[in-house]
């Protein structure tokens, strides 16, 4: 039987340097130290320390299946040990994103974004680890629909016969908490509804009908949703197979080329293009951005981590960079005006309970409609 191996990207933002910029390389360097500790253990196999922006990505890989307590803890303790660095630098906003006080049995929920895939490694498996900044899990929905939904930019759906019979999508709703597969393209429109929607549907995983097997998994933590007051953006990861019925790695990047609009540049109350960037140029400046992704390619070789390659290093992705640059010029000219400024109710936060209780009382009726039955109604909710 073949030897099964998981993929575990977990990643946190315990401390930015300076502001909400980068990581400061003592952290780095701290992941490093304890996730080295772990493989010698025995509980890794193998790990590489990504990062963008100002979260710390662990890309790691064991024979303990997905949502594994010890490799959970280790991951804790590696934030936690990161935390205690980020102090001491007095970096900025040391240990947001551990919301809990101490571990208790797996970090979802407690703060840290997961994607994490188990898979009978093949002869040869290229996998690709995305990691975004400044944005939030529903930013994967539209890479994800053109990898594996879209002819135009996967000629794979077309020409591969083990692509040819298309994917299921499982798609969580982040609100109801609840999640619905659809098989494509049989499904596509039924699909596009819902992930065209990306504050409430996030694509959280992918499965190849041909090969029935995984494909792609990504990280669906709301972390507004779970504190309950601002504590960041939850800036996502995820993890992509290529090669051989799923998406060539070409076929895996080329959405990237296209600069899409996301939701968590500035404040995570603003919408900008989504710049794919090398891991050395993830560092938002602008506005605290512009949102950034980076794709580090590896080559699985028993679980080591052969790589990584940092593919949007390449000369290719200039056209996008620029783009994205011309984008954000031009969004940055709305100021605070919609729709760079995100929707009311999908800001991380917002000044306007209080403007409203100053001016309580200066409100006058207009005239009596059913504006809001309306409204409902047209968002099928009536
Ligand atoms: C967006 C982000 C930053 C901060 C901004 C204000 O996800 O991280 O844009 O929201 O720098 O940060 P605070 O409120 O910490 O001063
Ligand atoms: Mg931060
Ligand atoms: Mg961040």
């Amino acid at each position: 039987m073949a030897e099964k191996i998981t993929i575990s990207v977990i990643k946190a933002d315990v401390g930015g340097y300076v502001g909400h910029s980068a990581v400061h390389p003592r952290l780095l360097e701290k992941a490093g130290e304890e996730l080295a500790k772990a493989k010698a253990d025995g509980i890794l196999v193998d790990y590489h320390v990504g990062y963008v922006g100002d979260d710390v990505d662990l890309i790691m890989t064991h024979r303990r299946g997905v949502d594994d307590k010890d490799v959970h803890q280790l991951s804790w303790r590696t934030f936690e040990a990161c935390t205690e660095v980020a102090r001491e630098l007095k970096l900025y906003g040391a240990g947001q994103d551990l919301l809990a006080d101490s571990f208790s049995g797996n970090v979802k929920g407690m703060g840290p974004g997961v994607a994490e895939m188990e898979v009978v490694e093949r002869t040869s498996e290229p996998v690709i680890v995305y990691m975004a900044d400044k944005t939030e899990p529903g930013a994967w929905n539209y890479p994800l629909y053109r990898m594996f939904a879209d002819p135009f930019n996967t000629a794979g759906l077309v020409i591969d016969p083990k692509m040819h019979a298309g994917f299921n999508f499982e798609v969580h709703d982040l609100i109801h908490h609840r999640r619905v597969t659809f098989s494509c393209p049989e499904e596509l429109y039924d699909l596009l509804i819902f992930i065209g929607a990306p504050g409430r549907f996030c694509i959280k995983s992918v499965y190849s009908k041909e090969l029935n097997d995984i494909a792609a998994a990504s990280s669906t933590q709301k972390l507004n949703f779970m504190a309950g007051r601002y504590v960041g953006k939850d800036d996502p990861v995820m993890i992509v197979r290529c090669q051989s019925g799923f998406p060539a790695v070409g076929e895996a990047l080329e959405p990237f080329a296209m600069p899409h609009l996301v939701s968590g540049w500035m404040r995570g109350s603003h919408s900008g293009p989504l710049m794919p960037v090398a891991q050395g140029d993830a560092t938002p400046s602008r506005f605290d951005g512009p949102p950034r992704v980076v794709a580090l390619g590896f080559q699985l070789a028993n679980g080591r981590l052969i790589g990584p390659r940092d593919f949007f290093a390449d000369v290719a992705f200039d056209g996008a960079r620029r783009q994205a640059i011309e984008l954000a010029d031009y969004l940055r000219r709305l100021g605070p005006f919609e729709p760079h400024r995100l929707h009311l109710d999908e800001m991380e936060y917002t000044t306007l309970p209080d403007v409203m209780k100053k001016l309580q009382g200066r409100f006058q009726p207009v005239e009596e409609d059913a504006v809001e039955e309306e409204l409902e109604k047209r968002q099928g909710l009536g």
